[in-house]
């Protein structure tokens, strides 16, 4: 028998960031110090951050390299005209506007469409897009497969849009609906992917209505790898030529760069319809700059048209990928409850089985967090209660999820060896751990500020 081959990093590693290293004792204090909330701990006090995978990924020397040689110019930098080149070919949407980050181009979007008493129809928004729905007045509407809401339950593609009620509700909403949305991959789904299937029957109801088809594009190379791992007649694609036909099924886009950008700072607005464009670049030099930079400095504009190609090189997608599978297996041996299968860009760990004894109102993905990080400086997540409940109205979510994000071409197979034998002997001492109580927290968005203190539980 032929040995396999383990997948590699397809990169070696030319600068290095010392990773800081903490005692039990300081990470006590610095927990109280946050008020046992991680969102307020500092960069200094956390060996491996996975918090989220935004702005957070390593670029290549070819990026860096584009850096130096950005142009700055205010109106017309050069820089802009070969990220409209690299865009252009890539999506096939003629109309190229920078942003600064993902949500702004969401604002200038929706605020574009004038969605005020209009319905947005997703398999499911990301917090700032239904946050930017809401505030513009209008109306943000979720319609993923029902599958998706079953942690445990195994589909390929978890991601996609129930294509019944998409087209119940354009008849229902009918004049009032402003446009279809897929985000791929699906964050708030738990980074499931979208196949192809779906977009293209999700993009033909959308045309048969006359509404406009568009992508929240964030993790666009994810998910064009996961069509070609788990869609029937897909394998022999390249990502590139999935990603093209994906993008060219939409009348649009908009993008966080800082994903699948490889880059840390930076967003797109990319449409069809050359007046629609026009209206949303008076509201970006009003918010973000002249068209040209949106934003941005020219050396971003350039580091990200180099982070589009690079994003899509089969050797990263595989590596990527097989390292996110890589963590799943490894906790998924250990009996760790998880959300099932594995998705793009994070292993979400299903807190409320993970602690049965902490009721939702106590916080059991706080719970979690908190003990990943007393126990190995490990920063993740929670995206359950603390996050999506509404003080006064609704308390608490369906799902206590621990989201573990991996910031791309970042940290390497040992740390991921790392960080499993941490969640192992959280696990271990799964039924010890303490409840949390809210001390004080904002009117909106509270999970990012909220101070907390620890409550003792039966066990
Ligand atoms: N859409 C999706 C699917 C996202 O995941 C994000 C950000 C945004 C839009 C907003 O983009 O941050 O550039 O303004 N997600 C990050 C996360 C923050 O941690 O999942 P942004």
């Amino acid at each position: 028998m032929t040995e396999s081959i383990p997948i590699i990093e397809p990169f070696r590693i030319k600068m290095v960031e010392p990773l800081p290293r903490s005692t039990p004792e300081q990470r006590r204090e610095w927990l109280e110090q946050a008020h046992h909330n991680p969102f307020l701990l500092r960069g200094g006090q956390i060996t491996i951050d996975l918090l989220t995978d935004s702005g957070t990924g390593a670029m290549s020397a070819a990026q860096w390299a584009a850096m130096m040689t950005g142009d700055e110019t205010y109106a017309g930098s050069e820089s802009f005209f070969e990220l409209q080149r690299v865009v252009r070919e890539l999506t096939g949407l003629e109309q190229v506007i920078p942003t600064h980050q993902g949500r702004s181009a969401e604002h200038i979007l929706f605020a574009t469409l004038e969605v005020r008493d209009k319905v947005v129809l997703a398999n499911s928004h990301f917090d700032t897009t239904r946050a930017n729905v809401e505030v513009l007045g209008g109306l943000a509407l979720d319609l993923v497969a029902d599958i998706a809401r079953d942690p445990e339950a195994e589909h390929p593609f978890k991601g996609n849009i129930d294509l019944k009620k998409l087209e119940a509700a354009l008849e229902e909403y009918g004049e009032r609906v402003a446009l279809v949305l897929m985000t791929i991959t699906n964050n708030t789904g738990g980074g499931q992917p979208v196949s192809l299937e779906n977009l293209k029957a999700a993009a033909a109801l959308a045309h048969r209505y006359g509404k406009p088809f568009m992508l929240d594009a964030a993790r666009f190379a994810e998910n064009a790898w996961f069509i070609r791992m788990r869609e029937p007649g897909q394998s022999q694609r390249s990502p590139r030529s999935i990603a093209q036909e994906m993008f060219r099924l939409s009348d649009g886009m908009t993008m966080s760069a800082k994903k699948d950008g490889l880059v840390n700072i930076g967003g797109l607005l990319c449409l069809k319809d050359a007046e629609l464009a026009a209206k949303a670049r008076t509201l970006l030099i009003l918010t973000e700059g002249f068209p040209t930079y949106g934003g941005l400095a020219g050396r971003d504009l350039a580091a990200l048209a180099v982070g589009l190609e690079e994003v899509l090189d089969e050797a990263y997608l595989r590596y990527r990928i097989a390292s996110i599978r890589y963590f799943f297996e490894l906790l998924d041996q250990a009996g760790v409850p998880m959300m099932r299968p594995y998705g793009g860009h994070a292993v979400y760990l299903d807190a409320a089985r993970f602690h049965p004894h902490v009721p939702p109102e106590k916080f059991p993905g706080v719970s979690l967090c908190n003990q990943l990080y007393l126990e190995g400086g490990v920063r993740a997540v929670e995206i359950g209660s603390l996050m999506f409940g509404k003080p006064g109205e609704r308390e608490t979510t369906d799902l206590e999820l621990v989201r573990m994000t991996f910031p791309r071409r970042t940290y390497t197979q040992s740390h991921v060896d790392y960080l499993a034998a941490i969640v192992r002997r959280v696990f271990a001492r799964r039924s010890e751990v303490p409840g949390y109580r809210i001390c004080w927290q904002a009117p909106v968005l509270r999970a990012f500020t909220a101070q907390l203190e620890p409550v003792t539980l039966p066990s």
